[in-house]
């Protein structure tokens, strides 16, 4: 019988611990969301981490620049939020619109206050071993995995996207965790074969249905962090129906990894918090 992760009840849990946390902690973390454009999406996201925040008791700010905003705009807000002192954390959401260099924008995030860690000195750190801020999704899955005791050392991993976001960090988090990592993208041959000698399966392509139950192997742990539209309805990248047939546990979507990385914004940002005020003391 498959094991559903369910990271919704995860995270609820998540955040009742942390809002007790910052209650009895004293210090008001603030977080700052800088959005560009109207991207419905992007303002639903956006939305749903200020909601979070009202959930826990952190402070939360929203920019919203217009859609035709140069890249200096939106480095001038950012280098404002920086020098903020009563924000703790930084986060812009993306994709910014394509006339943004958003290479530019994050590397301008203070790196303190980079509580989505897709900074390069955060990346950087996290790939030496020595993490800091990491970023949401994947810190939020591997919260996941430790809640519903998947053991990862020694455990074959195979990641599939190599974006900033998710891929990259996903894959070095496992491996910080002992386990032997595989990273696949659109040139990977021979997908399939490399896809079904996982013990645990993190895919995070954004292709509705994608991974087929021919691709998994029995028993398998399989992460969807995808969110695709089909037939009017949200979908990972995993055929859910199929594949849960021969997993042994694994991510619905929606209710999986979406909101483990809301719970892990939040956790980030009190985080940022709790540094500044150990560095001011
Ligand atoms: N649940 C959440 O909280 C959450 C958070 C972030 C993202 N997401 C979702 O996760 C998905 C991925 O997000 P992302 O930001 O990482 O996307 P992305 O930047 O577009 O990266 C997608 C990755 O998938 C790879 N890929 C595309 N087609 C492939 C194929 N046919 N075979 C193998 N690899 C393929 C790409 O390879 P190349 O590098 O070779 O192009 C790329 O590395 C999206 O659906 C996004 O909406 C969910």
């Amino acid at each position: 019988m498959v094991i559903i992760l369910d990271g919704k009840k995860c995270s609820e849990k998540r955040l009742e611990l942390l809002k007790e946390e910052i209650k009895n902690s004293g210090l008001n973390p603030r977080l700052a969301t800088v959005i560009v454009g109207s991207d419905p999406a992007s303002k639903m996201y956006v939305r749903m981490k200020h909601r979070a925040c009202e959930q826990v008791g952190i402070g939360s700010v929203g920019i919203e620049l217009p859609e035709d905003s140069a890249t200096d705009k939106v480095l001038k807000a950012v280098m404002q939020l920086n020098q903020d002192p009563d924000i703790n954390g930084i986060l812009v959401q993306l994709p910014l619109p394509k006339e943004v260099d958003a290479e530019c924008v994050i590397e301008r995030i203070s790196p303190e206050k980079d509580v989505d860690g897709y900074h390069p000195e955060n990346l950087g750190l996290l790939f030496s071993g020595r993490p800091r801020f990491t970023s949401c999704t994947p810190t939020g899955i591997m919260t996941l995995l430790k809640e519903y005791k998947i053991p990862l050392a020694g455990a074959r991993a195979v990641v599939v996207g190599r974006s900033i976001d998710v891929g990259r960090p996903m894959a070095a988090l496992l491996l910080n965790a002992d386990a032997t990592v595989t990273i696949c993208h659109s040139k990977t041959k021979a997908l399939a074969e490399e896809l079904k000698r996982a013990d645990i399966l993190i895919s995070a392509i954004g292709k509705a249905h994608f991974i087929q139950p021919e691709m998994v192997k029995p028993g398998a742990v399989v992460i969807d962090v995808g969110i695709n539209q089909l037939d009017g309805k949200l979908v990972g990248d995993v055929d859910y129906a199929k594949v849960s047939e021969i997993a042994s546990a694994i991510t619905p979507v929606p209710g999986g990894v979406g909101p483990m990385t809301i719970a892990t914004l939040m956790e980030n940002t009190f985080r940022a918090a709790k540094v500044k005020a150990c560095n001011r003391a």
